[in-house]
């Protein structure tokens, strides 16, 4: 596949969401075809020498690089989702937040005991959103194999806050 420069297609917003954070968005590289294709390639690639059964996203931007990631490796997509939007008997986790906690959410029988999981998400900053759903995954029973995100942002304690587990990344700032 054609070589493209994956930062070009991401966009800074400086003070977005609060004054002082440089935001990564992401969202021009999504509507570029050509872009999008090449970052869940670059991801699946540095996935091939991994085990794996399953991916587990966290919403929302988790759902669109993992469930891509998930066709292209074929294996099958798993949502954790806020509180209150699961249908069926779900395991809970809190994390924090910049101000106070959330909760996120995993259907309990989504992973099978001993089943192998590749945690996927958008952006690693501080691995709070990570930490929790790879928790979620543990609690489920199931074996997490690898953290894989598309963007690291490397001078935040993310990757030691995850320091247990391999962490893949494609884009570093
Ligand atoms: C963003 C991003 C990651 C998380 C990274 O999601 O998509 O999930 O933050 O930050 P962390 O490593 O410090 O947890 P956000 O919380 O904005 O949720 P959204 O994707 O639902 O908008």
């Amino acid at each position: 596949m054609e070589k493209v420069n994956l930062k070009e297609k991401i966009r800074i917003i400086p003070d977005f969401p609060q004054p002082g954070i440089l935001f990564k968005d992401v969202t021009p590289l999504l509507k570029d075809a050509k872009a999008f294709a090449y970052a869940i390639d670059q991801m699946a690639s540095k996935c091939s020498s991994l085990e794996f059964d399953l991916i587990v996203g966290p919403e929302a931007r988790g759902f669109v690089i993992g469930a891509p990631l998930a066709y292209r490796l074929g294996v099958g997509f798993v949502p954790v989702r806020k509180k209150g939007k699961l249908p069926a008997a779900t395991i809970q986790g809190e994390y924090k937040l910049e101000y106070g906690f959330d909760v996120l959410e995993i259907h309990q029988d989504a992973i099978q005991p001993g089943q192998k999981v590749l945690v996927v998400d958008d952006l690693l900053a501080t691995g709070g959103t990570i930490g929790a759903t790879v928790r979620l995954v543990e609690k489920a029973q199931g074996i997490v194999s690898a953290v894989v995100c598309l963007i690291e942002l490397t001078y935040l304690p993310g990757r030691q806050n995850l320091k247990e587990y391999e962490v893949i990344s494609v884009i570093q700032y």
